[in-house]
């Protein structure tokens, strides 16, 4: 790793970590497993089994539900190891997910994992919290600040904010299907959805490495297949109306959607989620800072522009918004929660964001499209979306 704490008091030996690769899966089975261990007396102990049920074939059409969230972290249930409870909704939202788990798929987690910051036994602190999750279904992570920041080792922001970890116990603990795990953008897909995951922690902007990954993930999804495009990254590339952003009279990262907005236009994003601000908003389905429509609970038709949504609030301390209206932003909810997205088939998909404390919808929508639109072009000769047409 990079430096303190996490290459000096903050370091523990994190024993062997193991990624075990189960192949020819077939599609939807219940599987079971357990984990082992030789002893030198050459006795085995197991643990106890565990469940999983394979993933659906790429395209195929059956019910699909992914829950999505960010800055989630870890906490104690009594309160006996907590130093700064800097995460007070975590338990909240890991219980309610476990609670729910029958009905999810598919977890993300977009960035600012478990906020060990470089004091590495909160990483087992953390996997010990998700067990019951992450055994039982894909748990995706994302990179953050929290997992990366460290001056003068590449990553975009020279911040002390990953404690010296500098990426390494994210891309050890975690698989992700990256061509480089170390850089962590990858593209996953899952039945009917395409997930295209940014990193940034590393230079997003056209002429980059990650700007190609990131066009060649958007472009080469067969809709007919994959009609649910989704984009996901740490920082909000897209928008917020959190009061530093706003402060900062950007909405977003700086040069975020200036980079990647062309992009899902063209490429017909449905839509795009961001943790790093620790609350929830939805804007409605904009391009350029304008509504191409209005934000409705139910969109039929077309595709019109991508809807953005900021789902940072699973359970590190809650961000505020900016007191002034903003035309775009059309729910704002300053608590924690989640998303849940449930794909019916490939016409029908439903957006639900609920609360932490109760596992309640607080904000719903559906959307209904033909995709007669994506498949009427190929992505290359389609007519150029701008906000005038
Ligand atoms: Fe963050």
């Amino acid at each position: 790793m990079c430096g303190a704490p996490a290459r000096t008091v903050g370091w523990r030996h994190p024993g062997y970590i193991h990624t075990s690769y189960l192949k020819d899966l077939w599609p939807d089975s219940m599987y079971t497993y357990r984990l082992g261990h030789r002893l030198p007396n050459g006795t085995r102990i197991w643990s106890k089994s565990y469940n999983f049920k394979a993933s659906p074939y790429p395209g195929q059409d059956s019910l699909q539900r992914v829950v999505i969230f960010g800055d989630m972290g870890k906490a104690e249930a009594d309160g006996s190891n907590e130093y700064n409870d800097f995460q007070p909704g975590s338990l909240n939202t890991t219980n309610q997910i476990i609670r729910d788990l029958d009905n999810v798929d598919m977890v993300v987690h977009i960035g600012d994992i478990c906020y060990a910051n470089g004091y590495l036994s909160q990483w087992d602190q953390f996997t010990a919290q998700i067990e019951p999750i992450a055994s039982t279904v894909p748990y995706m992570i994302g990179s953050g600040n929290h997992e990366r920041d460290w001056p003068g080792t590449g990553s975009f922001y020279g911040n002390l904010d990953s404690g010296g970890e500098c990426g390494v116990p994210a891309q050890t603990v975690f698989y992700t299907p990256a061509e480089n795990r170390a850089k962590f953008w990858y593209a996953t897909d899952y039945g009917m959805f395409r997930f295209c995951i940014a990193h940034t922690e590393e230079d997003w902007r056209p002429g980059t490495e990650q700007y190609e990954f990131i066009q060649h993930c958007l472009s080469s999804v067969d809709r007919q297949k994959q009609p649910w495009l989704i984009f996901l990254a740490h920082r909000v590339l897209g928008y917020s109306s959190n009061s530093y952003y706003a402060f900062e009279g950007t909405f977003e990262e700086p040069m975020g959607r200036e980079a990647l907005q062309e992009l899902w236009q063209k490429y017909k994003v449905d839509l795009a989620f961001y943790g790093h601000v620790h609350n929830y908003e939805r804007t409605c389905p904009v391009y350029q800072s304008q509504c191409v429509v209005n934000a409705s609970n139910h969109y039929s038709g077309p595709f019109q522009a991508t809807t953005h949504v900021v789902v940072g609030g699973a359970g590190a301390s809650l961000s505020d918004f900016t007191s002034s209206k903003i035309q775009w932003s059309h729910f704002r909810d300053f608590d924690h929660g989640f998303a849940k997205l449930t794909a019916f088939n490939h016409s029908s998909l439903l957006f639900e964001y609920k609360k932490s404390r109760d596992g309640d919808v607080y904000d719903h929508f559906t959307i209904s499209r033909d995709y007669r639109d994506v498949l009427a072009c190929s992505v290359d000769n389609c007519p150029r979306t701008s906000l005038a047409s």
